[in-house]
């Protein structure tokens, strides 16, 4: 039978589903085991590069169980036959629910309200304590206007929040309708929105999208939002914009070297930090090993995979 490594626990349906069609070995196991896999379920903290592959010289399949795959050398796999699979839709709606969260979270300074009554230092209603930004009536610029930035930007009309957003591919005038979104160049997105939620991939173009220059120039008091992946930030750079502004606060979910949190974040007190938990439902992460599973299934029994990335 095929074996199968893989980095991350697999609930039971996703093991019972493989089992039809190879061994699994991991999560403790899957490294010793790649020079004999055959199907790999990489983990998005660990590079899947051509160093990596020369280990797993039988590998047919790397099944993602993400939606992004920056962290897998696609030219690599290519140049070995190996098909790249990815978890798109299945972990959308959670995504784009933790990064209103974060984003609210991060406006209403829950974190911080919280831990002074933890502390405390609650006194009852007092009129300039806790205060935050205001959301109705506030612009959220969105850059990636794929299926999580939708995701979002269909959040927004309930919390009277204006979207307007900026993206590779324009979406379709019915598609900007029904969302309310309007299309802006980046430097109308960057100058004018009062929260900037970022929503691309990370890519060549996209790394460092927010290099010194352009946190500078974002809009006096507004806040940065990043569920996507945190290269798209130069984080040193975004500590001090929080010190000194313009931004008034920033949520990160995802951080430019995970795990570690770049030096300065965690002293801010303008700064809410998540351990990038966007697609962390039960549910949702069930989907996603089920859908990395039948990848798997697929292209070990010689069928075409549902989600591949190339
Ligand atoms: P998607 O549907 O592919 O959307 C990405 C959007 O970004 C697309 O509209 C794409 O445009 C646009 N884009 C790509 N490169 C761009 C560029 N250089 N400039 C402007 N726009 C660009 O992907 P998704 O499912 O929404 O996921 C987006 C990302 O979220 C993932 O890649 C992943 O990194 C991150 N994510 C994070 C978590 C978490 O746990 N925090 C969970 C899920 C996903 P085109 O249509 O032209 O390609
Ligand atoms: C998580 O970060 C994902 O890309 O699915």
């Amino acid at each position: 039978m095929p074996l199968i490594a893989s980095t991350v626990p697999l609930p039971d349906p996703a093991r019972q589903l493989l089992a039809e069609v190879g061994v699994v070995r991991g999560p403790e196991r899957w490294e010793e085991s790649l020079g004999e896999a055959e199907a790999l379920i990489p983990v998005l903290s660990k590079q899947v590069d051509a160093a990596l592959l020369d280990r797993a010289p039988r590998l047919r399949i790397v099944a993602c169980p993400t939606v992004g795959y920056d962290y897998v050398d696609l030219d690599a796999c290519r140049e070995r036959g190996i098909i790249v699979t990815h978890t798109p839709d299945v972990l959308t709606d959670a995504t784009a629910d933790l990064a209103w969260a974060l984003l609210l979270a991060t406006v209403r300074r829950l974190p911080q309200a919280e831990a002074s009554l933890r502390g405390g230092e609650f006194q009852g209603w007092r009129f300039r304590d806790y205060l935050g930004g205001d959301i109705t009536g506030a612009t959220l610029g969105i850059f990636g206007m794929g299926r999580i930035g939708q995701a979002v930007a269909r959040r927004a009309a309930p919390f009277g929040m204006r979207v307007q957003y900026t993206s590779r591919t324009r979406i379709s005038d019915a598609e900007e309708r029904a969302l309310g979104a309007e299309w802006v160049e980046w430097e109308t997105l960057l100058t004018t929105s009062d929260v900037l939620s970022l929503h691309a991939p990370l890519t060549p173009e996209t790394r460092h999208l927010l290099d010194p220059n352009s946190l500078r120039r974002m809009k006096t008091g507004s806040y940065l939002i990043n569920t996507a992946r945190g290269a798209l930030v130069d984080e040193a750079a975004l500590v001090e914009v929080l010190r000194s502004g313009p931004l008034a606060g920033a949520g990160l979910d995802v951080y430019e070297h995970e795990p570690e949190v770049t030096p300065g974040l965690l002293e801010l007190d303008n700064a809410v930090l998540l351990p990038h938990i966007g697609s962390a439902t039960r549910g949702t992460r069930m989907n996603m090993a089920m859908l990395a599973a039948r990848n798997i299934h697929r292209v070990l029994s010689g069928e075409l995979p549902l989600t591949p990335v190339m």
